[in-house]
């Protein structure tokens, strides 16, 4: 039996993210075209928002219930025919090499076993063309007050560095306490904007 949707419907952009997606259309302004992947979309609130920008979107989720949900938020809106919804692992991806213009990946490596972060990452990397744009988010916090598969602080942005990847912009929210599973985490959102070489 499908479980139900975590996630509250229809979210606008987050703040966080729409603040990147500002500052990634002003640097790149020319990243803004062709064939893009929202890496782990939930229930879309980021797909339908790049694609109200005249972008072709897929999200990719592993979840069906979201996907569920993201279908049923998108059909009948105006961005719809621009948008479509593809139940994968995001480390495990089928798109071939080079396939998108750019990649956005919003609040979901928390998710991911920090394990499996690397190869997570690789996968976004390899469906990305040369010259795309990756704009992506996570948290970080102290590893010793934290969730398991936070990120450590500058994590990102060195594993973009060491594939290559020119940053183009990072971002460091301030900490805030939050409820994660059974504990309180004192965590901060962080993200890097990359180009691919
Ligand atoms: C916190 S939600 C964020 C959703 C969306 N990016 C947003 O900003 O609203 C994380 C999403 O990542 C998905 N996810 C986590 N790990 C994944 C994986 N390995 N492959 C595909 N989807 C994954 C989850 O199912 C969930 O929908």
């Amino acid at each position: 039996m499908l479980s139900k949707s975590t996630f509250v419907p229809n979210l606008p952009p987050h703040p966080f993210f729409e603040g990147m997606f500002e500052v990634l259309s002003e640097k790149t302004p020319l990243a803004l075209r062709g064939k893009w992947l929202d890496a782990g979309c939930g229930t879309g609130r980021h797909t339908r928002f790049l694609a109200r920008l005249g972008l072709m979107v897929t999200g990719v989720d592993y979840s069906e219930s979201e996907l569920m949900e993201a279908d049923r938020l998108t059909a009948g809106t105006p961005e719809a025919s621009r948008v479509s919804f593809d139940r994968q692992s995001l480390s495990l991806l089928t798109y071939s090499d080079g396939y998108f213009d750019g990649v956005i990946c919003n609040e979901v490596l928390h998710a991911v076993p920090r394990s499996e972060h690397q190869i997570t990452l690789a996968s976004l990397q390899r469906v990305t063309k040369p010259g795309g744009i990756h704009l992506v988010t996570g948290y970080v916090t102290e590893r010793s007050r934290g969730h398991s598969n936070h990120l450590y602080p500058y994590e990102l942005r060195n594993f973009y560095i060491k594939a290559g990847w020119p940053i183009v912009s990072e971002f460091h929210g301030k900490p805030h306490a939050e409820v994660c599973g059974e504990t309180v985490v004192q965590r901060a959102q962080s993200g890097v904007i990359a180009l691919r070489p």
